[in-house]
């Protein structure tokens, strides 16, 4: 799908937005030529026809004469008390809007989108909200997605709505990067395969490319990615990718877990529990999409990726439950239950990517079943050392339009990892068990190095029908997070290039 600017509604489909009124149904701003064409009745026609405006709501109108449309697309807004629609109401609108495009050529989104935040919403919510995971089938009852989406604005805000539209293009396409990545099965996307597509998209987008294949890990001692790696046919991988701007002095590093499959090896997963566990590469899908996001937004700030990338088996060679494992930084790994492997893999990277010194690490998995029980599919949780960066983590959330809470990390768990015959145990107390594996990450990031953990096991995957502008199955969880994360940080080394508005 293209996305672009206009200050005319001609297309196909017009979509306006409709507040819930305390009277009934209220044509949004942004919808005002449209109402004109109604000749000052939209209001009572939607009334008539049962739309309240309500926040999910779509109905389909012949457009009126006077309007170079065919179809008028009424999309609610929920309500907004009389006030300007929150920036998440206006993407998740703009999302569901998309989604009823489908089989429409060319539409013009007529929703408030007149500053950069509101246009970058638009543009973001409409871009996921028309994402379909298309490779693997042709029914020929699936409509496409809708080709072209034109975002109305005025003349005099039109500088405003194109750099938002921008901004919101890239981060609604590189969401939807993250999630072809996570809906792939693993037969097609294995280690290798994951490593060699970061080296093609990356030679696109001026990023640079390092992966580690199984020889150069061992050559290195990384312990954990090949021991989680070694009962699998498809070998273990850790890619390095980044992007650096001439100009940054800040350098983030962002760690994705990347576990292709996750059969939970020797410690076997029950049926019930396997069926979706290609998903457990998500949080590095999240991390190479977020990298390319920074490149091709020309971020002042340098962002490396890691991804530790790994397919866990059970067969003759796979680890087993009570094998030591020695970490590429010598720690040594008693391995209790094999599908505690995220954190064997992330422990390696984690090391790995301190040795770099970047100015902080937060590292991004579907690493417990523990924190989706916690907090639910739609929330993820964050923990850290350091409770400011905690704070600043789900705060750049609530701004991306995701969904994150605070988590603890309390000292008095980390005796329960103790083990008697290594340094530490890759299990421990099963309550808590998300703050547990947060404790053993813990271990493996450097005292003085700010760093924060991410445990997206709940939301990387959707597994009712579509709502708002989520789909079923791969979500892209935690990339507008870490974009940002990143953005943030180039707002601090250059507070006026960033402030928004200027066309890059
Ligand atoms: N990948 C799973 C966690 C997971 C579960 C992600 C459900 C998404 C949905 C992880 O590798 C795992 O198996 N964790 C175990 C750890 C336990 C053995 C300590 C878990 O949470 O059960
Ligand atoms: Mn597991
Ligand atoms: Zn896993």
């Amino acid at each position: 799908m293209t996305t672009s600017v206009t200050t005319s509604p001609h297309a196909d489909c017009v979509v306006i937005g409709v507040r819930q009124g305390p009277e009934g149904p209220v044509p949004a701003p942004g919808a005002d030529a449209v109402a004109e064409a109604f000749g000052g009745g939209l209001a009572a026609t939607l009334r008539l026809l049962g739309m309240t405006g309500a926040a999910g709501e779509t109905l389909r109108l012949p457009a009126p004469a006077g309007l170079a449309a065919d179809v008028v697309l009424a999309v609610g807004l929920g309500d907004t008390a009389g006030d300007a629609p929150a920036v998440e109401t206006l993407r998740r609108a703009a999302g569901v809007a998309a989604r009823a495009l489908a089989g429409t050529r060319r539409a013009v989104l007529a929703l408030p989108a007149g500053t950069v935040e509101t246009a970058q919403a638009v543009a973001t919510g409409a871009l996921l909200g028309a994402y379909a995971f298309t490779a693997y089938r042709a029914l020929p009852g699936d409509k496409a997605p809708v080709a072209e989406l034109a975002i109305l604005t005025t003349e005099r805000a039109r500088a405003d709505t194109a750099a938002g539209v921008h901004r919101g293009t890239v981060i609604g396409q590189e969401t939807n990067r993250a999630r072809d990545l996570v809906n792939m099965p693993a037969n097609d996307l294995t280690p290798a395969v994951f490593a060699d597509l970061v080296a093609e998209t990356a030679a696109g987008h001026g990023l640079d490319v390092e992966s580690l294949d199984d020889g150069a890990l061992a050559a290195r001692s990384f312990g954990g990615l090949l021991g989680v790696g070694q009962g699998s046919a498809a070998p273990p991988r850790l890619v390095r990718v980044s992007h650096t701007h001439a100009a940054a002095r800040t350098t983030l590093a962002f760690v994705g877990k990347g576990i292709t499959y996750d059969s939970g090896g020797i410690s076997l997963k029950p049926v019930g529990s396997n069926e979706i566990m290609k998903r457990d590469m998500a949080g590095a899908a999240a991390v190479f999409a977020a990298v390319t996001a920074a490149a091709r937004l020309d971020l002042r700030v340098n962002v490396t990726g890691w991804l530790a990338l790994a397919e866990n088996m059970p067969s003759g060679s796979a680890l087993r439950p009570g094998d030591v494992l020695r970490m590429y930084n010598g720690t040594t790994v008693e391995v209790r239950n094999t599908d505690a492997e995220g954190r064997l893999v992330l422990a390696d990277a984690l090391v790995r990517a301190a040795e770099d010194a970047p100015d902080v690490i937060v590292d991004v998995a579907t690493l417990t079943a523990a924190m989706k029980m916690a907090l639910g599919h739609r929330v993820f949780g964050v923990m850290s050392g350091d409770g400011s960066l905690r704070d600043r983590v789900v705060d750049a959330a609530a701004r991306s339009g995701e969904q994150a809470w605070p988590m603890p990390l309390p000292a008095e768990l980390r005796a329960s990892l103790d083990s008697p015959v290594a340094d530490i145990a890759n299990v421990g107390e099963r309550m808590g068990g998300a703050l547990v594996a947060g404790l053993f990450l813990k271990e493996f990031v450097p005292d003085g190095m700010p760093w924060a953990h991410l445990d997206i096991a709940g939301p990387a995957y959707h597994e009712g029908p579509p709502h708002g502008y989520t789909p079923t199955g791969g979500t892209g969880a935690a990339t507008r997070t870490l974009v940002q994360l990143a953005e943030d940080s180039a707002a601090e080394e250059d507070p006026a290039g960033a402030a928004g508005g200027r066309v890059r």
